[in-house]
């Protein structure tokens, strides 16, 4: 089924210049960029984007890290956008992440982990809204 996900290319790699080479990768595994938006999140969009992790011992540092430099904000289209685009980042921790993952091949720790990916349908929905109206989005 053709659905949405919601997809962060976090500063850990807009800092090295890996926009195109992870979009590549996201194009590849046949997920379509159907918005994009380069952005430095504030300190209050980092803390309500993250708020469910609010009582976790990193939430302080993973705030710092995803204001510290721009990000790219997307939203990504494909057959089971959802699991297609967590397949393709590969697990949380990048020594967890298996070959050829978004994760395996670019990110530099848990915390500094290149990318985001919604975990639900649910989620996709309400972090989409939080960066791009229906308009914005084109199919
Ligand atoms: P993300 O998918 O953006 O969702 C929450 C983020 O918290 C996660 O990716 C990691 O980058 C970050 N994080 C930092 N430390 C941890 C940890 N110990 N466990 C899970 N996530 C962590």
């Amino acid at each position: 089924m053709t659905e949405r996900t919601f997809s962060i290319i976090k500063p850990d790699a807009t800092r090295r210049n890996l926009t195109g080479a992870i979009n590549a990768v996201i194009e590849g595994a046949g997920l379509r960029i159907v918005a994009q938006r380069r952005v430095k999140l504030t300190t209050e969009q980092a803390q309500k984007f993250y708020e469910v992790h609010a009582e976790r011992p990193f939430y302080g540092e993973l705030v710092e890290q995803m204001t510290a430099e721009p990000v790219v904000v997307q939203v990504l289209e494909g057959d089971n956008a959802v699991a297609a685009y967590r397949e393709v980042m590969g697990a949380t921790n990048p020594k967890d992440a298996a070959d050829g993952t978004i994760r395996k091949s670019f990110a530099l720790s848990i915390g500094e982990n290149s990318v985001h990916g919604s975990d639900s349908q649910d989620n996709a929905k309400i972090e989409i809204a939080q960066f791009f109206t229906d308009d914005q989005i084109v199919g």
